[in-house]
């Protein structure tokens, strides 16, 4: 007989099992009230410090995107519209006509994409919102200004209402006392809302249906310990941290009914970028026989990439591996270090991929392609 795994960690938190959490209450991205910067919270501090940091010049926003401040897919996009609004306010203040604004806003987007490569929502969001300065050639600088307000706005309600939709879908693949296994930060700090490879797991806890997670760590930088834990426990719902290397212990002791996580960018086969690590964690879930299911919204299926070999993999500072997070180095100095940041899951070990759209199930060719008919 399958043992019955962890209790709740406390009492309390079994209690509040149908209480809904602050953390989903607060956006981790937001446009400040003047519209002369952008707000978020600082991730790098989690779980031990909530701070908002705010970001007026373009040089803070690389950084702050850079240095996974602000992060998760859906996050950075939401923030990536935001930034480029905040920075066409200055171009538009400073340039003499639409001609030299235009020039300024494409360098300014061209320097935000640099930021990291693997996250299409980053490139997606300020490719939109380029679009709205280039379909107004001719006209007034501060004119446009307005209309890049609305779009940013219009990326963030957008976002929120996917997160739901997704959330409502994966939620409706999961039944009442589920074990879900989540590897990374795909909730309200990813995402907005309730997320979207942990967004399910807030649905069905809002709606009345019990699950309990296990989240992975998610080295080398600890989403999973810092941030999903923190979100979900937050919550109320019932979650057991795991170290990444007991993913198979727990799944093999038949505490996980199903596996989700979110994505960075989705090809068109269905191959899945997502934090290093997602597609060991699928190889377990196919051996096991546990459905694998990936939740992003359209706007991270990239048309432009027919399979995962054409997705970039950022590479990462060493010390990640080595010291970060650590009071003393866990590593002599020479040593090599390999980081990639994300891998990409094969199509064929992927049950489902969740869209706002629907669920998408293979062949993904004909599945992914019929959402943008
Ligand atoms: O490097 P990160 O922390 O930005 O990586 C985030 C992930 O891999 C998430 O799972 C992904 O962006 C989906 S967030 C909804």
């Amino acid at each position: 007989m399958a043992e019955e795994g962890p209790e709740p960690a406390t009492p309390e938190a079994a209690a509040t099992q149908t209480a809904t959490s602050g953390v989903t209450n607060v956006d981790a991205v937001e446009l400040r009230a003047d519209g002369g910067a952008v707000v978020i919270i600082d991730q790098t501090l989690l779980p031990n410090r909530l701070e908002y940091l705010e970001l007026a010049d373009a040089k803070d926003m690389y950084d702050a995107i850079f240095q996974l401040k602000v992060r998760g897919a859906p996050a950075i996009g939401v923030c990536a519209g935001y930034c480029y609004y905040v920075l066409a306010r200055q171009e538009a203040a400073r340039a003499a006509g639409y001609e030299e604004f235009a020039s300024a806003m494409e360098r300014q987007r061209a320097y935000l994409n640099s930021s990291r490569p693997t996250a299409v929502n980053l490139s997606w969001a300020l490719s939109r919102m380029h679009g709205v300065t280039l379909a107004h050639q001719g006209e007034d600088p501060a004119g446009i200004v307005g209309l890049l307000r609305d779009e940013a706005v219009a990326i963030h309600r957008e976002d929120l209402a996917m997160s739901e939709e997704i959330s409502r879908l994966g939620a409706s693949l999961l039944k009442d006392g589920d074990g879900v296994l989540t590897h990374c930060n795909a909730g309200p700090l990813a995402c907005l809302g309730y997320g979207t490879g942990q967004g399910p797991l807030y649905y069905a806890h809002d709606h009345g249906k019990r699950v309990r997670v296990f989240a992975d760590e998610t080295r080398p930088l600890l989403q999973g310990a810092r941030l999903t834990s923190y979100e979900l426990s937050r919550a109320g719902i019932d979650v057991t941290l795991i170290c990444d290397n007991m993913a198979s212990i727990v799944m093999k002791n038949g505490w996980v009914q199903a596996c989700m996580v979110g994505c960075d960018r989705v090809a068109m086969n269905g191959d899945a970028a997502n934090k290093i690590g997602t597609s060991g964690v699928a190889i377990l879930a196919a051996h096991y026989g546990i459905p694998f299911y990936v939740l992003g919204p359209t706007s991270t299926i990239d048309r432009d990439c027919p399979t995962g070999d054409d997705i970039k993999i950022e590479q990462r500072d060493p010390d990640e591996i080595k010291t970060m997070f650590y009071a003393k180095p866990k590593a002599l100095p020479e040593v090599k270090c390999y980081n990639p940041a994300f891998d990409v899951t094969d199509h064929s070990l992927i049950t489902a991929i969740v869209t706002e759209k629907g669920i998408c199930r293979p062949p993904y060719t004909q599945s992914l392609a019929a959402l943008f008919e």
